[in-house]
């Protein structure tokens, strides 16, 4: 497969679409819809090094995006969009290197890697082949004429009435050999009914000219496009249908699929339990045993094994290590650490920070750019008060440390091991090793003062 290339074209405007965004950009999930175009010519065998993403319209949103997230995966662009013909052509220096081309349209998210296989596969046997669907409703979808022993493509808005009832479609994926396309590519003119270069229309010179073109049919589900919004949310529905079908198979328990929403870069380890209504984004990795508990909310969320997502937990870019607990209601994010055995309680805020193994922060509390050593048990509404209105500053306690109720570190904070802090104490200094820090006003009791209270009140009001 070396001498094999993929073009992905993606440099049309997706005027149907109705959005700034560009089309290939769109979200199916979590991921715009190129990189599951990507993703599946890498499952299928195909090294980015041999992939081009062909730009125009909105070029410079799509090709900061491949640059960072795919960076071997070469950006071609055609500055002018005049059909998919002219599409093709721009890219010409580049594949013509190759001896076989395989382009797809960028707007195909749920073509299977199997298929695309069976494409390249393909290519060595024909000069075109071309994959092709029934359609239930064949809508705007260019027609598939077939011949004794060739295929051609006629688009809808050119085709003849008989034409049009034709069910069986073209997708928009197909496998060139090099060499012929070459000979045929300048001999595509735009005249048709939407004066465009359509790549169509090599199918149909390769068979005047005598050469091979074939074409083989896919289920429709896989190879439908995307050009409306409708058709964006039909295909994110199919897609996450998909990945949990895929996870159940592999051991996860779900228990309402229906309620259920996972991203496509996201890994499950057998024996994960997930409750209804949770959604699980970006990165994210969960180990086995571990269970995630209704309405959490996990993005870029590393969780180890046997790790308890009690219920409603947000948790952005942060790891969850074994045997550590988290939720109900608790925000963690930011490369926060919990460490084995760590527990996060209801109504508490952790960013950037590291709660040591075993270490607890039970209730309503916010810790940001903290470190815990192991063994800490923080009391109920205890702060850290990292900002100062220009930085953030860290506070540092240590390990088998008590920290009495409402706490509030003025940050910089250091609390050493062993040491507590009394309930309500404002800590500006450092609490040594096996210390009490007790940072409050002494209790003041003045007597009589409900009686002093009444005849103050009473004279007052005699006064009116
Ligand atoms: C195209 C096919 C049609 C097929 C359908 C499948 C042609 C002429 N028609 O129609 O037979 O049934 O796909 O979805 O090819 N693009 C460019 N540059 C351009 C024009 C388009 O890069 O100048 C890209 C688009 O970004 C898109 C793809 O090519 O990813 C297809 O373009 P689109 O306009 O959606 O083609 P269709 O009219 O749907
Ligand atoms: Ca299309």
């Amino acid at each position: 497969m070396d001498n094999l290339c993929v073009l992905i074209m993606a440099a049309g405007k997706g005027t149907r679409m109705k959005s700034a965004i560009p089309k290939v950009l769109q979200p199916v999930l979590d991921s715009p819809i190129i990189d599951y175009v990507i993703r599946n010519a890498k499952s299928a065998g195909v090294s980015p090094e041999n992939m081009a993403v062909l730009v125009g319209s909105g070029g410079e949103e799509v090709e900061s995006y491949i640059t960072t997230k795919f960076p071997d995966v070469k950006i071609l662009w055609q500055h002018e969009q005049l059909g998919t013909g002219h599409a093709v052509k721009s890219a010409r220096e580049w594949w013509r290197n190759y001896d076989s081309l395989v382009v797809l349209n960028g707007d195909v998210p749920l073509m299977r890697p199997e298929s695309l296989r069976e494409l390249i596969s393909s290519s060595g046997k024909n000069d075109c082949t071309v994959i092709t669907f029934e359609a239930e409703n064949p809508g705007a979808y260019g027609r598939i004429i077939r011949g004794e022993n060739s295929v051609s493509i006629i688009e809808y808005k050119d085709a003849s009435q008989e034409q049009r009832k034709i069910r069986e479609v073209n997708a928009g994926c197909y496998a060139f050999r090099v060499k012929s396309l070459l000979s045929i590519i300048d001999s595509i003119t735009n005249n048709n009914a939407q004066k465009e270069y359509y790549i169509t229309d090599a199918l149909g010179l390769m068979n005047d000219a005598g050469m091979s073109t074939g074409a083989f049919i896919m289920p429709e589900e896989e190879m439908q496009g995307v050009n409306t919004q409708a058709e964006l949310a039909h295909v994110s529905k199919v897609m996450r249908h998909e990945i949990l079908a895929d996870w159940l198979s592999e051991g996860v328990r779900i228990l309402d699929p229906e309620t259920v929403y996972i991203g496509a870069d996201v890994v499950l380890m057998p024996d994960v339990t997930i409750m209804p209504n949770v959604q699980i984004w970006g990165k994210s990795k969960i180990g086995s045993g571990s269970v995630i508990g209704s309405g959490s909310i996990l993005t870029n969320a590393v969780i180890g094994e046997n790790v308890h997502v009690i219920a409603y937990a947000v948790i952005e870019n942060s790891t969850l290590r074994d045997h550590s607990k988290a939720g109900p209601f608790c925000y963690i994010r930011d490369n926060t650490v919990l460490e084995a055995g760590a527990f996060a309680g209801k109504f508490v805020e952790l960013k950037n920070s590291t709660i040591g193994e075993g270490s607890k922060v039970p209730h309503l509390s916010y810790m940001g750019d903290a470190t815990l050593g192991h063994d800490v048990n923080i009391g109920a509404g205890s702060i850290t008060c990292n900002y100062d209105g220009e930085k953030k500053h860290k506070t540092v306690i240590g390990n088998n440390c008590f920290i009495g109720s409402n706490t509030m570190f003025v940050a910089p904070a250091e609390v050493e091991d062993g040491a507590a802090t009394a309930a309500g104490s404002v800590i500006t200094q450092k609490v040594p090793e096996n210390s009490l820090g007790v940072g409050r006003a002494r209790q003041k009791n003045i007597a009589d003062w409900s009686l002093r209270n009444h005849h103050h009140q009473a004279t007052t009001e005699g006064e009116k």
